[in-house]
């Protein structure tokens, strides 16, 4: 929909795009770069230097919103001197496109998630435009060529989630579930594979209940052929939901050689009570079951989760019932947040009833609690040789490292010879509570 017709009008040359939020968010970017380069646009390095800067943005928290009122402020007064296309592109823009105009008249134009396929007519438009309008169907962008990593690949395979938890906002901002056709996963997968890439993250917000729209085959169908990809090393898919975490598919993780033995499942909370008022669609016990479920057939599992704090309703001992899940589990890692009400979602509607002072200190204590958790799991390390995907090199020390094991936790490490890219063996010899440090082992040498 074009707003306001541009007298102005003038066509970019080269683009910056500044990107916020999750995995899923990360991989728009690189589609929509494609999309740019195929438009004969060109990157640069900083917004100074671009005539099209693009902010991908993120609505989950209330936290994630303002960061791209601050960015826009401060291209306020860079627009006033130099002719530039402004856009806003991701969650942000679904939800609040009249909004951004309101309180940033100097954006062109504003795109929703669904809407990426038009952002080459949006850009050279040179009017004020929206692109917020729904899809059922899954619309296939340009697979990226240039991608943030070239050695790890993010994948899309679902986007969108039928949920509906209360307290969450993609429903409004993604839409419902869309899965994308899997014989497109696999060809991106292969091509990946094939210029060197050794590792792929599965990614959507609801895995577990992806099915291509033409076979119906399902998650676990699809591991079973990205499994059988050449080159490819390793596998990973997020985010699972716990309800729909079943036998067939930790079968699968056990089976799989290249399907890594780590999972992400979100819990959010730990007491009944909360988990109700939140919509999660199970217990504790339940997902207390799912998890001896996963670690009886995978005893070496990682496991990870989320966790929001001072959710409507959540009293000392509700709260108690989280660290009690967190004792009983033992996860390698968690991601934990304050909660924050979020525009559209049912629980914006309950009285935001925990004090900001409390969801504070709770936070607090339940990251204090992880963090020796997981400062015990790492001493248990020291010492062990394991497998490591070189993913980062030191900017400053050219003899410094870093990577990520199978079970996805970072390993800091040093090695005389230049490893990025490669697997290697490294010898942990020290830990913090969110990483590990190491060192090279060559093979034929003794640990
Ligand atoms: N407040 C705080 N945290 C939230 N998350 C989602 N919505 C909210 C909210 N309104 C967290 C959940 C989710 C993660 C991506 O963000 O833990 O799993
Ligand atoms: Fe949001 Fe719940 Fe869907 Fe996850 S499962 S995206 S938390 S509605």
């Amino acid at each position: 929909m074009t707003l306001v017709a541009n007298t102005k009008h003038f066509s970019p040359h080269t683009y910056y795009i500044h990107t916020f939020g999750c995995q899923m968010n990360v991989n728009d970017s690189e589609h929509i770069a494609e999309i740019l380069h195929q438009a004969g646009l060109r990157p640069a390095n900083s917004p100074e230097k671009s005539d099209l800067i693009i902010i991908n943005t993120c609505a989950v928290r209330e936290k994630s919103e303002e960061k791209l009122f601050s960015f826009l402020g401060r291209l306020k007064t860079y627009k006033k001197k130099k002719n530039i296309r402004i856009g806003v592109t991701g969650c942000v823009a679904q939800l609040r496109r009249e909004e951004i105009f309101r309180k940033a008249p100097h954006v062109d134009f504003v795109v929703g998630p669904d809407n990426y396929y038009r952002l080459q007519e949006l850009v050279f438009s040179g009017n004020k435009e929206v692109a917020t309008a729904w899809h059922t169907d899954w619309r296939e962008l340009p697979t990226p060529l240039k991608r943030t990593s070239p050695i790890s690949a993010y994948v899309t395979i679902m986007e969108g989630c039928n949920n509906f938890c209360t307290y969450c906002v993609v429903p409004f901002t993604r839409g419902r579930e869309k899965y994308r056709p899997l014989n497109l996963i696999l060809d991106e997968i292969k091509k990946l594979a094939d210029s060197g890439y050794q590792e792929i993250h599965l990614l959507g917000q609801n895995v577990n209940s992806y099915q291509d729209p033409e076979s119906g085959q399902d998650l676990v169908d699809l591991l079973e052929r990205v499994n059988q990809i050449e080159g490819l090393q390793w596998i990973r898919f997020i985010t699972s939901h716990p309800r729909n975490f079943h036998r067939r598919l930790a079968e699968a993780m056990a089976h799989l050689e290249k399907v890594c033995h780590q999972l992400h499942l979100p819990v959010q909370a730990g007491s009944n009570k909360i988990l109700t008022l939140m919509k999660r669609q199970y217990t504790r016990e339940e997902y207390l079951e799912k998890i001896a479920l996963v670690r009886e057939l995978v005893p070496d599992v990682s496991l990870s989760t989320d966790i929001i704090v001072g959710f409507p309703g959540e009293e000392e001992e509700d709260f108690e019932q989280t660290l009690d899940i967190l004792r009983k589990v033992q996860f390698d890692n968690i991601f934990s947040f304050r909660y924050s009400p979020r525009p559209r979602t049912a629980a914006a509607r309950l009285p935001d009833s925990v004090p900001l002072e409390v969801k504070r200190e709770r936070l607090v204590r339940l990251q204090n609690w992880q963090r020796n958790i997981q400062l015990a799991k790492h001493k248990a390390l020291c010492g062990r040789v394991m497998k490591v995907l070189c993913t980062g090199r030191s900017k400053k020390d050219p003899s410094q490292f870093s990577g990520r094991n199978e079970a996805y936790q970072v390993i800091n490490f040093a090695s005389p010879r230049d490893v990025f890219g490669q697997f290697v063996q490294v010898k942990i010899i020290d830990y913090g509570p969110y990483s590990l440090k190491g060192e090279l082992v060559e093979s034929g040498e003794k640990s």
